[in-house]
C-alpha cells in the first residue's frame, strides 16, 4: 500500500489527517521450527508482506480501530480504561493487550487514538499476521506518546499479549523476527539467551517461494499448546537424571542415551524433534555462511521430515506441497514454515525455474487437495518501522 493511499484511507475513515504512518512486516522461518519455546535456535526473516497503519492521537480516552481487512466489523471502539479481552472485539484484542502491557510496564499512554490498519499477509497463513499487528501497535504507541521503550521490550510485550491476553503459549520467534528484521538478512536467534546475529541471506540465483496451502490453521492453537506441554513433560522426565534447563541444552547423542526416561512414545518423538531441529538449525547457519546452499536445502528437507513424523504438525496439505516441491528441478530444499497444521511452506528455487515450479506444484496440489494453493516470492524486509513521523 502506498503512503498516499494509507493517508487517504485514514482520512475517509476518521475524517481527519493521521499523525503518522507505520509498517510492520510478517515473517518466514528458514529453519528452527518449534524450537523457540524449547530453548533452542531459530532462523527467521521478516518479509515485505505485512501490516500498514495510520494513527492519530485523540483528546479523550477512546480507542477507535478500523481494519480494511474486516470492513464488516466497522469501527471498533474501546476505552483505554477497559483493556480486557472480549471475543466480540475481534482483532482489536491484540491492540488492547499491547496497550495494557505497555501501561503495566510503566509507559504513559495519556489519551485514546484513532487507528486504521490494512494488512496484505493472507489471513491464517502462518506468516505471523498477529505478531505483525502487535508490533505495529507497539510502534504506534511509541511514536504517538513519545515512549522510551526499547525494541526488545516491544518484542516481549508482543509475546506477552499472545501468551497472557490471547491465550496462545507461543515462543518469542515471531515478534523477534518482526521487530528486529533487516533487509536481506535472516536472524539467527538463541531463544535461551536472546543473543542474535543478522546473517546475510545470500541465495545466489535462487529465491524463496512461499507456498500457501490456503488451509486456515483453525485447530492450530489448541494443538500448539498440546505440543508445548508434551515437550515440557518430556523435559521434566529427562531432568530426573540430567541437569538441563531446556531441551535446547541437549545434543542428539545425549538425548538418545537418556530417552529411556521418557515414558511415552509421542513425547519421545516430540522431544527428539526439538533436539534434532536445534542441531539442524546450527548446521544450517554454518552451511549458509559457507555458501553451501545444497546442504542448507537438505537440512530444510530434513526439518520437514522431522516435523512430519516426529512432531506431527504438517498434514496432507503441507506434505503435498513440500513433497511435490522436492521432486521439481531447480529446488534446493522445501519445508513447512511457522506453527504448521496448514498455513505456508517455503522452497528455495532457481529463479528461472519458478514458473515451472508453480505450475507443477499447483497442479498436483489441486489433484490431491481439491483447491488451489498460492505462491509468492518472498522479499526479505526490515523490521517494524515508522513510514512518516508526526
Ligand atoms: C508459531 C509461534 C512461534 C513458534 C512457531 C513454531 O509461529 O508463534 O513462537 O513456536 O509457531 O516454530
Amino acid at each position: 500500500m502506498k503512503t498516499e493511499e494509507l493517508k487517504h484511507a485514514f482520512y475517509t475513515t476518521f475524517g481527519e489527517e493521521a499523525d503518522a504512518l507505520f509498517f510492520s512486516p510478517g515473517r518466514i522461518n528458514l529453519i528452527g521450527e518449534h524450537t523457540d519455546y524449547n530453548g533452542g535456535h531459530v532462523f527467521p526473516a521478516a518479509i515485505t508482506l505485512g501490516t500498514y497503519g495510520a494513527a492519530k492521537k485523540r483528546s479523550d480516552r477512546t480507542l477507535r480501530f478500523y481494519s480494511a481487512n474486516f470492513e464488516e466489523a466497522g469501527i471498533i471502539e474501546v476505552s483505554l480504561d477497559h483493556l480486557t479481552f472480549d471475543k466480540a472485539d475481534s482483532w482489536t484484542n491484540y491492540a488492547k493487550g499491547v496497550l495494557k502491557f505497555l501501561q503495566e510496564a510503566g509507559h504513559r499512554i495519556d489519551s485514546g487514538m484513532d487507528v486504521f490498519i490494512y494488512g496484505n499477509i493472507p489471513n491464517g497463513s502462518g506468516l505471523s499476521s498477529s505478531a505483525s499487528l502487535e508490533l505495529l501497535i507497539g510502534i504506534i504507541a511509541e511514536e504517538l506518546f513519545d515512549l522510551e521503550v526499547t525494541r526488545l521490550d516491544l518484542v516481549k510485550i508482543g509475546k506477552q499479549t499472545e501468551n497472557d491476553f490471547i491465550g496462545v503459549n507461543s515462543g518469542i520467534m515471531d515478534q523477534f523476527a518482526i521487530g528486529m528484521g533487516a533487509d536481506n538478512k535472516a536472524i539467527y536467534l538463541d531463544t535461551n539467551t536472546l543473543d542474535y546475529d543478522l546473517v546475510p541471506l545470500d541465495l545466489g540465483d535462487n529465491v524463496i517461494v512461499i507456498m500457501n496451502t490456503n488451509k486456515r490453521r483453525e485447530l492450530a492453537d489448541s494443538k500448539y499448546n498440546e505440543r508445548r506441554s508434551e515437550c515440557e513433560t518430556a523435559l521434566s522426565e529427562l531432568q530426573t537424571k540430567l541437569a538441563i534447563k531446556t531441551l535446547g541444552d541437549l545434543d542428539l547423542e545425549t538425548f538418545d542415551e537418556y530417552s529411556y526416561l521418557i515414558k511415552e512414545e509421542n513425547r519421545i518423538k516430540r522431544a527428539r524433534h526439538a533436539v534434532s531441529e536445534n542441531q539442524r538449525t546450527l548446521e544450517a547457519r554454518k552451511a549458509l555462511e559457507a555458501g553451501n546452499l545444497e546442504r542448507f536445502g537438505r537440512l530444510m528437507n530434513a526439518s520437514h521430515v522431522s516435523l512430519e513424523h516426529d512432531y506431527e504438525v504438517t498434514g496432507l496439505e503441507l506434505d503435498t506441497l513440500v513433497h511435490t516441491a522436492w521432486q521439481q528441478e531447480g529446488v534446493l530444499g522445501a519445508r513447512m514454515t511457522g506453527a504448521g497444521f496448514g498455513g505456508c511452506g517455503i522452497a528455495i528455487v532457481k529463479k528461472d525455474k519458478v514458473e515451472d515450479f508453480k505450475t507443477a506444484v499447483g497442479k498436483r496440489y489441486v489433484e490431491v487437495v481439491g483447491y488451489a494453493p498460492d505462491f509468492y516470492v518472498a522479499e526479505i524486509a526490515s523490521g517494524s518501522k515508522v513510514l512518516s513521523h508526526k
